[in-house]
């Protein structure tokens, strides 16, 4: 598989700041193309032969806005099992319910844009229930958990301009970790 050429924004730029805008469909097969790419991109930077062949860092979502355009289209690729991959479209996403229980990566999360080592735990609800359009403009609607469900959290903060190191508290970057299960 071949390195698709996608540019991803580092934090600093300040377009990863901007409210993405709804997608009217049908998709340009140049949206079409850059999503398969998209998804190709994070499939090769799970893989660990081809990450260090690429000097990549590992990522599983990635959102338009990342690459500096505003729309509201993000994916993810999952490994669900080793070397088995799910992957996920999702357009104009509204999370429509989510659990009580908060959730947090023990390790931290991460992020394509973030190139630098970060302190602290983000809150994230354990469950959602997301409503989304797939790449076709059919509305489908999608129940996630665990470390998909901050997946689609973070990727959807993405489209709000949003990173998810502005949800750690400088100050007390643990805070509130009782209250959360580590996963
Ligand atoms: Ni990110």
């Amino acid at each position: 598989m071949k390195l698709p050429d996608l540019v991803i924004l580092d934090e600093k730029d300040k377009r990863l700041r901007l409210i993405s805008k709804e997608v009217v469909f049908p998709l340009s097969n140049e949206d079409k193309k850059r999503i398969q790419d998209m998804l190709d991109y994070l499939k090769i930077s799970q893989i660990d032969d081809l990450r260090e062949k690429y000097n990549l860092r590992a990522g599983m979502g990635l959102a338009y806005i990342q690459l500096g355009i505003a729309k509201r289209i993000f994916v993810i690729v999952d490994e669900v099992d080793e070397g088995q991959f799910e992957n996920y479209i999702v357009i104009n996403p509204k999370i429509v319910s989510n659990s009580e229980e908060l959730i947090y990566v023990g390790e931290g999360e991460g992020c394509l844009s973030i190139n630098r080592e970060t302190e602290g735990i983000v809150p994230r609800y354990a469950r959602v229930t997301v409503e989304a359009f797939d790449i076709e403009g059919n509305p489908y609607r999608i129940r996630v958990r665990e470390d998909l469900a901050i997946a689609f959290q973070h990727e959807i903060d993405h489209l709000n301009g949003i990173l998810f190191t502005d949800k750690i508290d400088p100050k007390n970057p643990y805070k509130n970790m009782e209250n959360m299960r580590e996963i």
